[in-house]
């Protein structure tokens, strides 16, 4: 039996094979963030637990459950792999004075990591795009993240990915509703589970979001937040819908989605797709205006939302889908002989001066396994360094992949050659 040691369950890693399709992805996020004006930040992927638990929220799935804790043996502080990346965007945004300079459009990429059950869809490792408004109150900035991610779908041309909306409205109207839920849970305490026994105090909204079949009729029948919104939340949610009428998004207003996270408030969102079974929210996040004041900065309001990457690319892998070409070298360089070491590594380095993609062949063989290795590598040209060619600083040149006779160049003529119909940057289709 191998005894290789594998990666951890729900934690994957992404072949070479694969990487094509991850970097198309993000150069497409890259430019489209930049169309809008989003500004890239790198945050680290360890924080202190306590940022996490005063974001997310003590009494939540991710706080209680989900979390990859650990004490810094040095210092015994508690210390968390991120479970997402708005808590760590409002520490640093408040850290380095950020809204000083006014109100920031910002975005973040990486790993993220939930100690969650594995399934299709759901990892203990996942990537996120994050994008975060912070200092706008919106509701126009709402509606702008969620024209973002229109265009987003439209331009990875996935369709049919829903959006939902809610709006949990004002603190104040959040405090009326969580009584009167309060109540009613309370009423109905002998149907609930384990999980809704325990929040019913600590965190009623929560008990709204549970997956538990059997709690979904009382769910269903649970007092709506809608009602006890004060006249600005329905304004501002009002307000959203107006622009998202305008600009011809559809939307479909869910009063049930709550979100799993405690920072939240007016506008909550999800984009989700049928397509892939039970994990279907592919992008999802809201307006959280009293986040940055609850980590310590002065009161100003923020939103975002968060996309799944393996989610998206698993709809963008789909069969029927051109995939996008990988990018093969130029030139595969093979040498072989006395004293062509030399001249070899020499073009190689010129080759790459004047810009070309170049495999030089390493640990030795005939030429005939060299080319043959040429041909697997996917390059255009073999590049071949014999004693002739070294002795006569020239190299030759072949072409694998349409006809053409093998030529002996000098390195000018075989830089001519090798740019000459070199595959543009186009897109994948
Ligand atoms: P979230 O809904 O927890 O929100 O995660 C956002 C997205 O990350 C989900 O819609 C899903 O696509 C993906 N995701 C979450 N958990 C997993 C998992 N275990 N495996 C694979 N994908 C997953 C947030 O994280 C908020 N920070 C979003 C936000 C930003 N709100 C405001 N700003």
């Amino acid at each position: 039996m191998s005894d290789t040691i594998q990666a951890i369950r729900g934690m994957s890693d992404v072949l070479p094979d694969q990487a094509p399709l991850w970097e198309w992805f993000e150069d497409t996020v890259r430019g489209w963030l930049r169309d809008y004006g989003y500004r890239n930040m790198r945050l680290p992927i360890v924080e202190k637990t306590e940022l996490f638990v005063r974001s997310i929220g003590e009494v939540t799935d991710i706080v209680e459950k989900e979390m990859y804790t650990f004490v810094d043996h040095l210092n015994g502080e508690s210390l968390t792999l991120r479970p997402e990346g708005t808590a760590s965007c409002v520490r640093a945004a408040l850290q380095h004075n950020l809204l000083y300079a006014g109100p920031q459009r910002v975005y973040y990429t990486g790993p993220m990591f939930r100690h969650e059950r594995p399934q299709k869809g759901r990892y203990r490792q996942f990537h996120q795009v994050g994008v975060e408004a912070l200092g706008l109150p919106g509701p126009d900035v709402d509606a702008e993240h969620m024209a973002m991610c229109a265009r987003l779908w439209r331009r990875l041309e996935l369709d049919g990915i829903r959006l939902e909306i809610n709006t949990l409205g004002s603190p104040e109207s959040r405090a009326r509703y969580r009584a009167r839920l309060v109540k009613y849970l309370e009423s109905r305490f002998d149907e609930l589970d384990e999980d809704g026994r325990r929040r019913i105090h600590a965190n009623p909204l929560r008990v709204l979001d549970s997956k538990n079949p059997a709690l979904q009729p009382l769910i269903g029948a649970a007092p709506r937040l809608y009602d006890d919104l004060d006249e600005d939340s329905l304004k501002h949610f009002e307000a959203l819908q107006t622009i998202l009428r305008a600009l011809d998004i559809e939307y479909e207003i869910r009063p049930r989605l709550v979100r799993g996270l405690d920072y939240y408030n007016h506008t909550v969102f999800e984009w989700s797709t049928d397509r892939l079974g039970a994990q279907a929210a592919v992008c999802a996040g809201g307006r959280y205006d009293g986040l940055i004041a609850q980590l310590g900065g002065k009161p100003a309001p923020g939103c975002g939302f968060a996309m799944g990457v393996e989610r998206l690319l698993a709809l963008l892998s789909e069969p029927e889908r051109a995939q996008p070409p990988a990018t093969p070298p130029d030139a595969y360089l093979a040498h072989s002989g006395a004293g062509t070491e030399r001249h070899a590594w020499r073009m190689a380095e010129a080759l790459r001066d004047a810009g070309l993609a170049v495999i030089l062949h390493c640990g030795g063989g005939s030429f005939k396994s060299q080319l043959r290795k040429a041909d697997a590598s996917g390059a255009r040209f073999a590049v071949i360094v014999g004693e002739a060619e070294a002795a006569a600083e020239r190299v030759a040149v072949k072409p694998l992949r349409e006809l053409g006779e093998q030529v002996t160049v000098s390195l000018a003529g075989a830089v001519e050659m090798l740019q000459a119909g070199r595959p543009g940057l186009a897109g994948r289709r």
